[in-house]
């Protein structure tokens, strides 16, 4: 959720953005208040204290979608009340529902979408000069992301580099609300690190729904030497991607992982399910031996590697023999953490119309079992990081406790350590005492950040 930078009273120029979804709506959520920012707007609290309220909404699968539309329930109200209230949605619910929107909610003043977020500065005016309810939904062919003002200064920043996707796995919205994969300019990316860099920050996660098949549209660059490029800017101390394609994953990224001492060891690889028979369902293009192939390429680069991953289950047609091979997959890799969800039926994907689907109560079984599965992994893993030094890069005060420092290890492991104040915003070496479920204990072993020394 975008942060607030002023707690301004209700105001026209009160901004309140809520998002739903993936890291690419977060970053289009930031982009469109540092954009909103040069025209006066200041980020406020709650909905309540806003002129202007975004959604920025995620349509992945049907419960974050469902918020969609309680969300703007609440907003209604709030506009009962005042009139002038500037309703915009926004995100992938938006680009595919806008029609539904509008009818439904005759409340929203705005519907944009994906490819819409640099235009809203002059929707706003649009709107504000009176123009009546405003439905933005098309494609641009080539990726437009310009420099926006980023207003919340961080140690860790996301940079996007490829926006859509041309993947078509069967059960999958994104191509039809993120639209063509488009590839941002190495020159633009660049410049944005330079500058996210001068402002303070030290690591760089690089962004887009596919990294793998990043191509520069000026130099041709591939993504392994973007991400060279980027690893030679001064001051870039750590560098990050998500998301891997395991089909795109070349041996060069690979190397990559051995020549680049600032590529942090953590890759996030969805496997999605372990059964290869349904990965050919799913339009992945890759089987199950192909993954673990590549994982097996990845930790002789790097041995130290930590993988998470996506896990589907109950992809329609899974049996429980599908299943069981995913599990076989988990044993084998062991994953450092996995997001995993129960097939959601989304419309226009070919895995809508499949049949043999497997009911719900059965999906949450499977779940369930695979999620303690992981659970107990995620320890394991954990605990190989015990009595060892790790650099912690520290982003802020523990929320549970404010005498605890919080920050990720290389690993992107979440460590909680004892230490100062001033350590906040540096990398620190941090000696690991305990794991936990779903972090690590420290103590900050000397008086010294890595940057001071
Ligand atoms: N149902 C369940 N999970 C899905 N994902 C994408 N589409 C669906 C769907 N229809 C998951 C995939 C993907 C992650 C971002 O969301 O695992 O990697
Ligand atoms: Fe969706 Fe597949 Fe594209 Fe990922 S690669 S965004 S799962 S279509």
């Amino acid at each position: 959720m975008t942060q607030f930078i002023s707690n301004s009273s209700a105001t026209g120029t009160g901004l309140f953005i809520r998002t739903f979804g993936c890291q690419m709506n977060e970053y289009d959520s930031e982009r469109m208040e540092g954009l909103l920012s040069r025209d006066g707007y200041v980020s406020v609290e709650s909905a309540e204290d806003a002129g202007i309220v975004i959604l920025n909404t995620c349509s992945i699968r049907e419960k974050p979608e469902e918020k969609t539309y309680s969300e703007l329930g609440r907003y209604r109200d709030l506009k009962k009340e005042r009139p002038d209230l500037i309703i915009v949605v926004s995100g992938c619910v938006a680009q595919q529902k806008a029609a539904d929107i509008i009818k439904r909610f005759p409340s929203v003043d705005a519907v944009i979408g994906t490819h819409q977020v640099g235009e809203i500065s002059d929707i706003v005016t649009k709107i504000r000069e009176g123009s009546g309810p405003i439905v933005a939904v098309d494609y641009l062919d080539e990726c437009r992301i310009d420099s926006y003002p980023r207003l919340h200064r961080s140690v860790s920043s996301f940079v996007t580099i490829t926006q859509g996707c041309d993947n078509f796995c069967s059960y999958c919205i994104v191509p039809f609300v993120r639209g063509r994969e488009s590839s941002r300019t190495s020159s633009e990316i660049i410049r944005d690190i330079k500058e996210l860099v001068a402002g303070g920050t030290v690591e760089i996660t690089l962004l887009g729904q596919n990294v793998n098949s990043y191509r520069d549209p000026e130099m041709g660059l591939d993504f392994p030497e973007l991400l060279e490029c980027v690893s030679d800017i001064p001051g870039v101390r750590r560098l990050r991607f998500v998301t891997s394609h395991p089909k795109d994953l070349s041996d060069q990224l690979v190397s990559a992982f051995r020549r680049i001492h600032s590529l942090c060891s953590h890759i996030h690889l969805p496997l999605q399910t372990g059964s290869s028979r349904l990965l050919a369902a799913m339009n992945r293009k890759y089987t199950k031996d192909e993954y673990l192939k590549k994982i097996d390429a990845l930790r002789s680069a790097r041995n130290d590697l930590a993988v998470t991953t996506d896990i589907i289950v109950g992809f329609p047609g899974e049996t429980i023999d599908d299943f069981k091979e995913t599990l076989a997959v988990m044993e084998r890799v062991r994953f450092d953490g996995a997001y995993s969800f129960k097939f959601s039926s989304r419309p226009q994907t070919k895995a809508a119309s499949m049949k043999n689907t497997v009911d719900e109560e059965e999906k949450s079984r499977r779940l369930t079992i695979l999620q303690e599965l992981q659970k107990e992994h995620t320890l394991l893993t954990n605990r190989l990081h015990v009595d060892t030094i790790k650099e912690v890069l520290a982003t802020g005060k523990s929320l549970r406790n404010p005498d605890v420092i919080t920050g990720r290890s290389v690993h992107n492991k979440v460590v909680n350590f004892t230490g100062r104040n001033e350590d906040i915003g540096t990398l620190i070496p941090v000696k690991i005492i305990e794991a936990r479920n779903n972090s690590l204990l420290g103590e900050a072993i000397n008086n010294h950040s890595i940057r001071s020394m």
